[in-house]
């Protein structure tokens, strides 16, 4: 069975998430890509996709891409769901790192700020590398710790 793939975005991210579908589609067949919106451009709230997003990737365990027109209202919102850690990344190497340190489960994108030719670059880096481990599981095990009350 192939892996889901989740994608979202707001209308200010939605030409750049069309561009993103049809790139995972061409190059990462294994994935079965599910596009959760929006699906046009017309003005909708970002905070409705992060949380479809989050709560897709939460429950599957899974992974996905999320944007809006900065990537930051959808990555603060796609981390108020424990066990999402979806990062806001502009180059390839925040993008790598994401993986490497944080075990990213959402590459979070700026569909208004970042050029698609680095979008793919992001995206293929961020698939390639591997979450290190080691000193780095602690650290990330303590998020769903943070702001307990
Ligand atoms: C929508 O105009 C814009 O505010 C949104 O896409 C995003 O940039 C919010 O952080």
């Amino acid at each position: 069975m192939s892996e889901k793939f989740f994608l979202a975005s707001d209308h200010g991210a939605f030409e750049a998430k069309s561009q993103i579908k049809v790139y995972l589609e061409s190059n990462y067949r294994e994935l079965e890509i599910v596009d959760l919106g929006a699906y046009s451009e017309e003005s909708c709230n970002y905070a409705e996709f992060a949380m479809t997003l989050a709560i897709e990737v939460r429950s599957s365990k899974g992974r996905g891409i999320l944007l809006c027109g900065s990537g930051i209202g959808a990555s603060i919102a796609a981390n108020r769901f424990k066990g999402v850690r979806a990062a806001l990344c502009r180059t390839a190497e925040e993008a790598e790192l994401s993986r490497l340190h944080n075990d990213s489960n959402v590459l979070t994108l700026g569909g208004r700020i970042t050029p698609f030719k680095v979008m793919k670059e992001m995206i293929d880096i961020w698939f390639k590398t591997e979450f290190e481990g080691g000193r780095h599981i602690d650290r990330i095990s303590s998020f769903d710790e943070l702001g307990a009350e």
